[in-house]
Parts: C-alpha cells; structure tokens; sequence
C-alpha cells in the first residue's frame, strides 16, 4: 500500500440519513486531493451486482451536493452479498466472494461503507475476506455501538422538535393530547433528543418499558394544574411492561430482513382518550424524518467523518469504523461494532435530566 496512486470506492448502504451526500462529498474530496482515483457505488451492495453499478466519482459529481438530503449514490437495504436474495425465490445466497473479485478486478485499495449496523456488519465480514474496509457510522437512531453519535440523527431530532413545536400551539388551542410517535427502531435517542427539545411532557422509548397508569397519571396531574393539554412522545419501538412492541411485518415477512415497527402511537392515543376522557390526536411523523436539508453539525460531522476515514486509509489503518468521542474523532475495529447497539441508558444522564425537570417515561 505505499505506492503513489490508490484507488478506493464509496457506497451509501441500508435506509438514507441527511448527511449522506456530506460524507460522500468528504470522502471523495479529500481523497481527489491526495491524487487518488475514486468509485461510487450505486445502491448499497446492490452496485457490485448490478450492470453499470459502479461508476468514477470526480470533483464535479461532489460539488453542489452538502445540502441535500439523501445519497447521489442512492442506497438500499437489500443486496447483503452473504445472504443475496435468488432470483427464483430458491432462498438467500452467499455472493460474497463475486465482491471480493470485484475488488480485485477494480484494483481497489479500499473500500468505504458508509452504513449502519447491518452494512457495518457486512463490511466487517468483507474484510475478513481480504477487502480492506472502513466504515463511516450512519443512521438517525444514533444506536450505532462504538461512537457516540452517528450522523443524520441531529436532523431527524431537530425535525422532531420542529413538529412538536407545531403540536404544542394547536395541542394548546384546542385543549387536546397530542400523541406523536417517531422513528428510532429499538433505540429511543429520537424521542429523547427531539422531543424533550420540543417540551413533550411524556416520553415513551423502547428501554424504558411504559405503565399506562403513569402516562394517564402525567395527564390528569396536568389537567387538575389548570393545563388542559398534554404532548406525548412515543418512540415507535416502545412497548407497555406487560405488552410486545408494534410490528406491523415480521422480519421474516419483510423485503428488508428487518422488521416494521409502527402503530404504538395510535394505541397510546386511544387508551388515554377512553381512560381519560380527554380529547386526543395522533401523528406518524415516519420518513419525513430521514429526509430534507441535514443541519450544520450533520454536515460537519459528516465531513470530519468522510475525511477521517480517508485519513485511516492512507495509514493503512483499515478494518475499523470512524466514530465520535465527545468531541474527539477516532476509531475502533469494525469487529467490535458488529451485533452492538448503543442504547438510552434507564438511568443515564439524558433520561435523568429530564425527569428533573417533569418529564414522564412512563415509569
Ligand atoms: O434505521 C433507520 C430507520 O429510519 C428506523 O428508524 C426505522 O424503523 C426504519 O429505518 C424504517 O425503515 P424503512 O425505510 O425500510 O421503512
């Protein structure tokens, strides 16, 4: 790895986050700026299976792209080269070897995975392959394991906080609960970050298991205070103690591999409307949170991130992922990321300062 020109190639794999095209932009700037070659690949892992997927990515395809959501390189959750789908429906199958020879026949020196857990995951086994991989921690859940924050959550909190923001003023004009249930998967950052910035008075994630006794509690304490409406924060992954989380398809039913979450808020809503008998609405908020325009500090983070990895590559350091500490960029092996997520501590300090100042999880 130490002769002069290096050639490396991108992908955007698993669901879009705002920040997407920052990270690409970094990773194929600074990387033009060291003289190297550099190569998109469309559609997640897709690209290495599809004709045409894989194509040079110069400054000109970079430019004019850091305020726009989504990926110029489009993404997909299907494609895992382990467990490709077959085309006679026979069952997944392993094609992990075709990417390996793909690399070969490219003349790659590396290959950057911009993902969350599961094309992380890949990535990591790739390189156990022989691929020299560095991954770049993606998703708005930020439950990526080994940072402490992944890129495009800061956009989908602050279009949290925005919507909740709008809930309050009609919430308030019309006396009502307003229910609101986010996105986040198994992890409730979303719901603590977007909505107790929005002043939601309940907040109801997927590691604190809810008591529908507290949340009415929360409500009726409010009303009998002379507020007669209430804003309540439900993570879609969030689940009653004694009750299962809402899957609308099964893993095994999914397209994705991935199960469906959705409809947890709706069922909130009605048990404190008839419990209640307080007038409630509720709002999906779904993938209005994964798009538009990212904020600065997913740019930012999206650049240091895009540049860190390249920075890793010309050290020769692959086989690791770029992640946030504090303030400070690092890395850590890909190894020790695969089949972890970071979640919202019980008794953590976001949790804990919320409670403080009134915030009911439910508990
Ligand atoms: O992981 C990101 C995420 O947006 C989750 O918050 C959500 O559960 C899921 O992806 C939705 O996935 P899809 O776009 O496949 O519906």
């Amino acid at each position: 790895m130490n002769r002069g020109l290096r050639r490396i190639a991108v992908l955007t794999g698993g669901g879009d986050a705002p920040g997407l095209n920052a990270v690409v932009r970094a990773v194929a700037k600074s990387a033009i700026h060291r003289g190297w070659e550099v190569l998109g690949i469309e559609d997640g892992f897709e690209g290495f299976f599809n004709e045409g997927g894989i194509r040079p990515l110069s400054s000109g395809h970079v430019r004019g792209i850091l305020q726009m959501g989504g990926s110029i390189l489009r993404c997909s959750n299907r494609g895992d080269p382990f467990r490709y789908p077959a085309e006679d429906g026979s069952g997944p199958a392993d094609r992990s070897d075709e990417v390996v020879k793909q690399v070969d026949r490219l003349a790659l020196d590396a290959l950057v995975v911009i993902g969350g857990d599961g094309s992380l995951m890949i990535g990591g086994r790739l390189e156990e392959k022989g691929v020299p991989v560095v991954g770049i921690p993606k998703t708005i859940d930020n439950d990526v394991w080994g940072t402490d924050v992944t890129f495009g959550f800061d956009t989908a909190s602050q279009t949290v906080t925005d919507a909740v923001d709008r809930l309050h003023s009609t919430a308030a004009s019309h006396q009502r609960v307003m229910v609101v249930e986010v996105m986040g998967r198994d992890a409730g950052w979303i719901a603590v970050q977007g909505g107790g910035s929005g002043g939601g008075d309940v907040l109801l994630i997927p590691e604190i298991p809810f008591d529908m006794d507290a949340v009415c509690g929360k409500i009726r304490e409010r009303n009998e205070g002379g507020i007669g409406f209430s804003i309540v924060v439900v993570a879609e992954g969030a689940h009653p103690s004694d009750g299962e989380k809402t899957v609308i398809v099964t893993a095994e039913e999914s397209a994705t591999g991935y199960e469906r979450l959705g409809g947890v808020g709706d069922r909130v809503a009605r048990i404190i409307e008839q419990r209640e008998r307080v007038e409630c609405r509720s709002t999906v908020l779904g993938h209005v949170q994964r798009g538009g325009s990212p904020t600065s500090r997913d740019r930012f983070l999206g650049t240091l991130f895009g540049v860190g990895a390249v920075d890793l590559i010309a050290r020769g350091n692959t086989g690791r992922m770029v992640a946030m500490k504090g303030e400070r960029l690092t890395d850590v092996p890909l190894t020790e990321v695969a089949g972890r997520a970071r979640r919202v501590e019980p008794d953590g300090p976001e949790v804990h300062a919320l409670e403080a100042i009134g915030v009911n999880f439910g508990r």
